[in-house]
């Protein structure tokens, strides 16, 4: 197979091309609306269901320096990001910007590991949603039967075991709800969503000002119970304490957990396509979204372990929890009532991007197009790909426990932003004159801390991690050499030059379909 093949690469120019041509996701969403997908994206399961058993079980009140480590691991990525999204403004975020860079094998790679990432943390999200909004139910008296509580399957110190459940009927529910909302339309799904981003934020800014008023601060000592680290390497610890289970403890170790709770600023990449000016608004808008959730993370987190020690937090509903032990039911009802609208906008945007990515993958010819590309004619957005990934998640959120999906969508977020930091070295040399209207500053400097802090993170998860990726990147590979190598776009395009320019080597290449 010849190597040029598979590291074929999109121009810069065919890309821009393609965006001025007929059917097109709609033009509607300007920096706000872009900021707010970004905020709704990131600000969810992770701070209102995440906290509580993180502080309590891994980090103490040194939680707070864990959100602001991941913050800055970030912020490096984010800076990456941003240029692209500049350079290449349309759907399909890191997927596209490797495609114009690494060439399409690595391509391929990022985006089936962004579908992991999406679907993956979507399902994650939505089983968090769910154990919230039971938590919210019981302390209004309402219980439900056990075997619609939770997936028949569960997870302890990395072991699956099966429950007594039959299915998470609540992740299940939200998730078709959701799926339904995204197949009407973007213009909705963004209404919707701001809504819900107002109430989250509003939320959180009332949990910061009001339970500052309970802040007693000898609830923050000692600052960090389990020390500073928590590094294991493929499951080795390296440095730090463990628990009886082996795993980690310590702030590091809490980063790479709560590291979930940044999932999303990416997520606004995916829409450039729907944006009105996406070259100066989507970087804005990524930039924006992670400086604002990460201002937000670390006060929420300060005042939270600050109210109440935090061996004491509850694990499903930490924050609101929190209010309820200083005797305050109204606060509680507020944050508990916001929370769940919180989540619910972090499910809608992870939801909403997934489909973008396999869209962009579907019209490169290395999806079936004519089924994951297919715009409705009414409702203009991807709604086969919707409807498929809905079924998936809600699978997924109705099947398996939390702590499995949850580790999953770190690691494949993490790879991605690995992908992207390195992507941006690379076309910093292959394409030194392209126009970029953002550039990630201090390169190489911000792309190289970008790689080591992400690789430092994803070493530090769970070995069985590693393997569940590998897994699902080899079954990427499968896809890819039995259906997407055979009807790439670009392979063919190339295929057509080499046919005008030198016919001879054509024998030594495929034809369009696999040998039989
Ligand atoms: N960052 C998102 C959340 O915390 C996925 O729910």
């Amino acid at each position: 197979m010849p190597r040029e093949q598979l590291f074929a690469t999109k121009s810069l120019s065919s890309l821009l091309k393609e965006m001025a041509g007929a059917h097109r996701l709609r033009r509607v969403l300007g920096p706000v609306g872009l900021s707010s997908l970004g905020v709704g994206a990131i600000i969810g399961a992770g701070i209102f269901v995440a906290t509580g058993a993180a502080a309590r079980e891994y980090t103490g009140p040194s939680l707070m320096v864990s959100y602001l480590v991941a913050g800055i691991t970030c912020v490096f990525a984010a800076l990456c990001y941003a240029e692209f999204a500049s350079m290449a403004p349309v759907a399909g975020s890191a997927y596209t910007y490797a495609y114009t860079t690494l060439g399409e094998l690595a391509a391929w790679i990022i985006g089936w590991d962004l579908i992991l990432e999406y679907a993956v943390g979507a399902a994650t999200v939505a089983n968090g949603w769910s154990g919230y909004f039971q938590s919210v139910l019981a302390n209004w008296g309402i219980v439900l039967p056990k075997a619609w509580c939770h997936g028949p399957i569960g997870y302890k110190s990395g072991v699956f075991h099966l429950t007594d459940s039959y299915i998470n009927l609540p992740a299940v529910v939200i998730v078709t709800i959701i799926t339904a909302v995204l197949i009407w339309g973007i213009q909705e799904s963004a209404k919707l969503n701001a809504i819900m981003v107002f109430i989250k934020v509003a939320a959180i800014v009332f949990v910061v000002l009001v339970g500052a008023f309970y802040i007693n601060p000898a609830n923050w000592r000692p600052f960090a119970p389990y020390g500073w680290t928590g590094i294991s390497f493929f499951g080795i610890p390296v440095c730090g304490q463990t628990n009886a289970g082996g795993e980690p403890l310590g702030m590091l170790a809490g980063t790479a957990i709560i590291f979930f709770a940044y999932i999303g600023f990416d997520a606004v990449s995916t829409h450039a396509e729907e944006a009105i000016r996406p070259q100066r608004d989507i970087p804005i808008a990524i930039l924006a979204s992670l400086l604002i959730s990460t201002v937000l993370y670390v006060a929420v987190v300060a005042v939270l372990t600050g109210m109440v020690p935090s061996d004491s937090l509850n694990k499903n509903a930490g924050v609101a929890d929190a209010f309820a032990q200083k005797g305050l039911p109204w606060a509680e009802f507020i944050v508990a009532s916001a929370g769940v609208a919180g989540i619910t906008s972090a499910l809608l945007v992870m939801m909403l991007s997934a489909p973008r990515v396999i869209l962009a993958m579907a019209r490169d010819g290395l999806l079936p197009e004519r089924f994951f590309a297919d715009i409705h004619p009414r409702f203009l957005t991807p709604w086969k790909s919707t409807l498929v990934l809905g079924i998936a998640i809600g699978t997924m959120a109705g099947v398996l426990p939390i702590d499995a999906l949850l580790h999953l969508a770190n690691i494949g977020t993490l790879l991605a932003f690995v992908i992207v930091c390195a992507a941006v070295l690379v076309m910093r040399r292959t394409n030194p004159d392209a126009k970029r209207p953002f550039r990630c500053p201090w390169s190489p400097v911000i792309p190289s801390l970008g790689i080591a802090c992400c690789l430092l993170l994803m070493f530090s998860l769970p070995a069985a991690n590693w393997w569940r990726l590998v897994i699902w990147l080899g079954l990427g590979l499968v896809v890819y050499f039995s259906y997407g190598y055979w009807h790439s776009h670009v392979r063919q395009q190339l295929k057509e030059e080499i046919r005008q320019h030198d016919p001879a080597c054509l024998g030594a290449m495929p034809t369009s379909e696999p040998a039989t």
